[in-house]
């Protein structure tokens, strides 16, 4: 008799499972050290908030509002909470919250988010990094490990990412990636105290003749460990 007959789950997602996750990926090397992704981690912490209450004049320009002064919001006491959100995400099978690690440590993350399966086999990817490791190439690195890791065991087909027009760092990283622009979204996120427009990003599997890393490495831009 089948499981399912009997009243048990057979879809892995109902059982906490879904392809593509967990997963660790990497490791690629760039200039600005050796990259890696895994799973957000109950014990990242404080390394979340040390980095994230030095550099709100880092990140506060491109991020939603939330209720609160950025230093509450971003206190060692704010994390369980959040990472409990985000490991239920992961489990759900509705996003990939990963942890960006350069040689190692905790620097910042990549957010696979809205993760709809038939009949958009779509997500959105979100990312940050320590302001002390930018220009470097790793956040690019950890996108482009995402991207086939969604384009591959995930099943995704496409990716999004919005982005304010004038965040030049991160619409270098998507045209690094070969991410193209496909429109602008009028007063689309909250940010700063006001509804701001986004430009709307997009990479499907077409779009890619090989996989993203293999397009870094062949660039020249990152080798593998
Ligand atoms: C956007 C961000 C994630 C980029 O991370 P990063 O690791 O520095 O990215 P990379 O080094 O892989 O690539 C950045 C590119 O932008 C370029 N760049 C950086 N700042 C720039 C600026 N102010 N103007 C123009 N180009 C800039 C870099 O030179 C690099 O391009 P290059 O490789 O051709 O030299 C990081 O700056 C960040 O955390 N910003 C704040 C949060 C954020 O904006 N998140 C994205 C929201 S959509």
């Amino acid at each position: 008799m089948e499981a399912s007959a009997v009243g048990y789950p057979t879809d892995p997602i109902q059982l906490g499972r879904h392809p593509g996750w967990p997963a660790t990926l990497g490791r690629l090397r760039v200039p600005g050290g050796l990259v890696g992704l895994r799973p957000v981690r109950l014990r990242d912490g404080g390394a979340w908030s040390a980095i994230r209450s030095r550099d709100e004049d880092h990140l506060a320009p491109w991020e939603p509002f939330a209720a609160g002064s950025w230093a509450q919001r971003n206190t060692p006491a704010e994390w369980p909470a959040r990472w409990y959100g985000l490991r239920r995400l992961g489990r759900s099978g509705l996003g990939l919250p990963f942890a960006i690690t350069v040689g190692g440590r905790f620097a910042g993350q990549v957010m696979v988010g809205n993760v709809v399966r038939d009949p958009l086999w779509s997500a959105y990817v979100g990312y940050w990094l320590d302001s002390r490791l930018t220009r470097g190439g790793v956040t690019t690195a950890a996108v482009a490990l995402v991207v086939d890791h969604c384009f591959g065991p995930v099943g995704l087909h496409r990716l999004e990412a919005t982005v304010r027009p004038e965040n030049e760092a991160s619409r270098r990283v998507l045209d690094k990636l070969g991410f193209r622009e496909e429109g602008l979204f009028r007063r689309y996120l909250n940010v700063e105290g006001g509804w701001r427009d986004h430009l709307c990003y997009a990479l499907t599997v077409e779009d890619l003749d090989v996989g993203a890393v293999y397009r870094l490495i062949r660039e020249g831009r990152a080798t593998r460990r």
